[in-house]
């Protein structure tokens, strides 16, 4: 069965989850996947919301993100497995993400998003009205558009 699973933040996260979360994260990403350092000191840190997307017992997606400033929090990444993709499991993710952010008091998140894959479009479809700005940008994966919306 597919769920979604939000893991309280520990020292002890990188251990249990890491090599799961990398392996996706390099699946989809490759050469571009965020590193493996960065992604360790990420999952590890206190202030982590960390949300797996699960069939019974294997990780098929993972969102997290991080306080940004006060009030605001940065969805750092998002990923589902191929095989998972396009069937709308990005929604019960992102809900769980967000309103595990909001029980800790966050009122914004803010996101970059692709546009080329198509990912940006389908955010500003779905927040529409929550989006209270938006940008685009060349970053360092090519074309961003950057979004901070009410959750
Ligand atoms: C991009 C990705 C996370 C999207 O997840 P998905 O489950 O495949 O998304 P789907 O295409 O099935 O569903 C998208 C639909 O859900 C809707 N949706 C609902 N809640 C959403 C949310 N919180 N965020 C985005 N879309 C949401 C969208 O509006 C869209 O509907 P539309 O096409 O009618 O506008 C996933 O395909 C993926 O991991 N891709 C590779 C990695 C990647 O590109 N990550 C993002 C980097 S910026």
């Amino acid at each position: 069965m597919i769920h979604v699973e939000f893991i309280t933040p520990s020292s002890l996260n990188w251990n249990t989850l890491g090599s799961q979360i990398y392996n996706i994260e390099v699946s989809i990403f490759g050469e571009e996947s965020l590193s493996e350092e960065m992604m360790r000191d990420d999952i590890n840190d206190p202030e982590v919301t960390l949300v797996l997307l699960k069939k019974d017992e294997s990780i098929v997606g993972f969102t997290y993100a991080l306080p940004e400033s006060g009030g605001v929090a940065r969805i750092v990444d998002t990923v589902i497995i191929k095989e998972r993709q396009s069937k709308g499991l990005i929604s019960m993710l992102m809900t769980c993400l967000e309103t595990e952010l909001r029980k800790k008091g966050y009122e914004y998140v803010t996101r970059d998003a692709m546009v080329d894959n198509g990912y940006a479009d389908k955010i500003t479809r779905n927040y529409s009205s929550r989006i209270i700005e938006t940008r685009d940008f060349i970053g360092e994966w090519g074309k961003q558009r950057y979004f901070k919306i009410r959750i």
